[in-house]
């Protein structure tokens, strides 16, 4: 049985390709992306789940009056694929206590910075207005709060004289795509097996 992962995202995207891409190669071992969920439905990171040949799902915050609601329904997708891990890839949304605990210690997010460093958005630009010389990524496990919770992986990238949000961002989403299939496979490892 392969070992099924969903992916949850509000953008691009680039982080489930580069895991959908690492399945494929093997670096995940014997796992299989089992669904993509996005909140927003215009998300090119839908399209591209879609182009992958994955199961991709929208569901539209702005169509649900409250939080409850929508993520009622994130779960019951996601209650239909049976997940054992969830992966956070640029999703935008603050999960409720009550959605992470029906998934205690089995949902990943990846952040732009070396955490505890500048959590929240606008990471890579924080990290040159503090005049850091390093920065990078981090795959940590999700618990509440913003960009908290034990730290899984993480890649450094040396900020260079010249570099601007553009330069070092390009740069740590390269890390990005290393360090999240990594992580997943080293989560994959230490979680136990789901019937
Ligand atoms: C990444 O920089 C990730 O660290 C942050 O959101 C961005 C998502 O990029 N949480 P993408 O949608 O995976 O291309």
């Amino acid at each position: 049985m392969p070992r099924r992962l969903a992916i949850l995202l509000s953008g691009r995207g680039s982080n489930l390709e580069a895991i959908a891409r690492a399945v494929g190669r093997g670096e995940i071992r014997d796992a299989a992306i089992v669904a993509v969920v996005s909140d927003v439905p215009s998300a090119p990171g839908l399209a591209r789940a879609r182009a992958l040949g994955l199961p991709a799902f929208a569901i539209d915050r702005v169509q649900f009056s409250t939080r409850r609601a929508y993520e009622g329904e994130v779960l019951r997708v996601l209650e239909a694929a049976r997940p054992e891990l969830l992966c956070l890839a640029g999703y935008m949304r603050i999960l409720s206590p009550e959605f992470i605990g029906r998934y205690p210690g089995r949902i990943l997010n990846i952040h732009p910075s070396l955490l505890p460093k500048h959590p929240g958005l606008n990471s890579q630009q924080r990290a040159l207005e503090a005049g850091d010389t390093v920065a990078g990524c981090t795959v940590h496990r999700v618990e509440e709060g913003v960009d908290s919770g034990p730290v899984l992986l993480q890649r450094t990238v040396a900020i260079e004289p010249g570099d601007n949000v553009e330069s070092l961002s390009r740069r740590i989403l390269e890390e990005e795509h290393r360090a999240y299939p990594a992580a997943i496979a080293r989560a994959l490892e230490e979680l136990p097996a789901q019937p």
